[in-house]
């Protein structure tokens, strides 16, 4: 059976007005399973944004080949189907809404294909009831909060009924609750539609939520793994500009001060404070 998507030495190159290529992907290879929730880390300018628009074939590769839901991004012909199977969300909500009542901005991708006024009502009534956005239908989209308008967007894009939503850096303009409202739909989404869910972020508190962690270098797949394998080694993220979770970054701050000995694999605030109540009670975390 095919994958999701699958990146097979997937290569970008960017050319600027001085026709100066620039390499953004560098021999990609990138499976994500149907079903899958997976986390893309790395540095500003590491290629994430890129490789999440050869998802939907908003780009195409230099060098290589993506298939999404097994079509292949290079045959012009299935750009359609391919961007029916996997939908983009990105940064910043207010480029998303386009229209100036909510459930008419979820139902506008719907009126563009065509799909009946019946089943247009239905799936917009589904969809926003799936992003906790039903009471705010007939609300004006440009008056709603940032996490509101990002769960509008969401809704516009569940409409379509995707097998798969890439989302770059979604709740990078939120605050906190904005974020945490954003992030409870796509565990939803996930858990209770099976949507593969692939989610570009730079908050390492997002990232321990996935299944699976890949993490992107100057264009190249540089780790890839659980989070739990992929958060302890703590001296890599650093080396790769990044943070670890909080936890982590406690339980190694107490090893390094107190030789405390202890395991530094939670991801948690709730697994931290289960090594902690061990390692002072004096048994082994
Ligand atoms: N339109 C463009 N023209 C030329 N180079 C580009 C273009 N867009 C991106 N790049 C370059 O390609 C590389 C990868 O960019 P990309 O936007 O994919 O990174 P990113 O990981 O999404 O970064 P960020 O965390 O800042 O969003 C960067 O070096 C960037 O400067
Ligand atoms: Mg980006």
């Amino acid at each position: 059976m095919s994958e999701m998507i699958q990146a097979e030495q997937l290569t970008f190159r960017y050319t600027d007005f001085s026709h100066t290529a620039h390499l953004a992907l560098d021999g990609v290879n990138l499976t994500i399973p149907y079903g899958q929730f997976a986390a893309i880390l790395g540095r500003n300018g590491s290629g994430k944004s890129t490789f999440a628009k050869h998802c939907n074939a908003i780009a195409l590769p230099s060098g290589g080949r993506v298939l999404v839901d097994g079509m292949d991004t290079l045959q012009p012909d299935l750009i359609w189907d391919i961007r029916r199977a996997c939908s983009m969300v990105f940064q910043n909500p207010d480029n998303q809404i386009v229209a100036t009542v909510v459930e008419e901005d979820v139902a506008f991708g719907l009126e563009n294909m065509g799909v009946p006024p019946k089943e247009i009502r239905r799936r917009v009534n589904e969809a926003l009831h799936m992003v906790d956005m039903y009471e705010y239908r007939m609300h004006a989209p440009h008056l709603l909060s940032g996490g509101q308008k990002q769960r509008v967007a969401i809704a516009g894009v569940l409409a379509m009924q995707p097998k798969c939503i890439v989302l770059d850096e979604p709740t990078a303009m939120l605050d906190p609750r904005g974020r945490a409202d954003v992030m409870h739909v796509l565990h939803r989404l996930h858990k209770e539609k099976g949507i593969t869910i692939v989610l570009i972020t730079h908050h390492m508190d997002e990232a321990v939520q996935a299944e699976r962690v890949a993490v992107l270098d100057h264009g190249h797949l540089i780790l890839d793994g659980t989070p739990r394998r992929i958060f302890v080694q703590t001296r890599k993220l650093h080396s790769l500009g990044l943070t670890v979770p909080q936890s982590v970054q406690l339980l190694e701050a107490l090893n390094g001060c107190a030789q405390a000995g202890l395991e530094i694999d939670a991801l948690t605030v709730e697994e931290c404070a289960d090594r902690l109540e061990v390692w002072l009670k004096g048994g082994r975390a």
